[in-house]
């Protein structure tokens, strides 16, 4: 079984319809890549996914989302447990900033009482900044504030706040959109790191990077899934022409 089964996904907002009955598959412990031109639909796909999209009041989504065979929409889960399956990064990084770099880390454990004592927090905290390739960089700065941390590192240690979770998938929407290209690739070797363990969504309008670092990738246009498969295979043999002509560049 796959780990999200999508199917018959569909997203309005208001009388917008945004994602035209979306079916697909994410396998596990793979990076799994949504491209598509500005504006096609996929930011509000992710949020379909962890239902973040119903936060706001105008929008409207129908179809099913699995994750491990189980309905994200059923009327009896958990929001909670929801939230918590998916792993998020955002487009521009987003720690607290007054919250110490250790805080920020802390913070979700801390609340969803995943830890029973300091020494398992502490544990925690460095377990997960070092999984972010953080550490190193930070640890002799834990109480500062993150606001004192550049893009690049601040955009790490979201990843770090969201492996702290323990998430089954984590999602990033455009990641690197923000960051300088050195920063950008390293939260790409960082994410080719952690599909060992995780299974990782990233959200790009760059064919190039879902290119560089996805190993499945969907094509969405205009809020329809156009083509999706393997990263290789869509990129050197695309099926539909809308393909073809989006990854040589030709359209957004
Ligand atoms: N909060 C919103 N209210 C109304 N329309 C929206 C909202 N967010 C996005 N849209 C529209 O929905 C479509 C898909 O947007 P989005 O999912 O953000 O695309 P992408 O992430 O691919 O750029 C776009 O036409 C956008 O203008
Ligand atoms: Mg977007």
């Amino acid at each position: 079984m796959s780990l999200v089964e999508i199917s018959n996904l569909n997203a309005w907002y208001g009388d917008k319809h945004v994602l035209k009955n979306i079916n697909l598959e994410i396998p596990r412990n793979i990076i799994f890549a949504i491209m598509g031109p500005s504006g096609c639909g996929k930011s509000t796909l992710l949020r379909a996914m962890n239902r973040l999209l119903e936060l706001n009041p105008n929008a409207k989504v129908s179809g099913q989302v699995k994750i491990d065979g189980i309905d994200v929409y059923s009327d009896k889960i958990d929001i909670t447990w929801v939230r918590r399956q998916f792993g998020m990064v955002f487009q521009i990084p987003n720690p607290f900033p007054h919250l110490s770099i250790y805080d920020n880390v802390a913070i979700g454990p801390r609340m969803n009482g995943l830890v029973k004592n300091k020494s398992e927090l502490d544990q925690l905290v460095k377990w997960a900044l070092e999984k972010a390739y953080l550490w190193d960089e930070v640890k002799n700065d834990l109480k500062k504030p993150a606001s004192m941390l550049s893009g690049g590192q601040q955009q790490r240690l979201c990843i770090a706040r969201a492996l702290a979770l323990k998430p089954k998938i984590i999602l990033m929407d455009e990641p690197t959109a923000n960051l300088d290209p050195v920063a950008a690739s390293k939260i790409e070797e960082l994410m080719l790191e952690l599909k060992e363990d995780y299974t990782i969504v990233i959200v790009t309008h760059n064919p190039q990077q879902a290119a560089r670092v996805s190993d499945y990738v969907a094509f969405l246009y205009m809020g329809e899934l156009i083509e999706v498969g393997e990263t290789s295979q869509v990129f050197t043999r695309p099926v539909h022409k809308l393909t073809e002509r989006y990854v040589v560049g030709k359209i957004g």
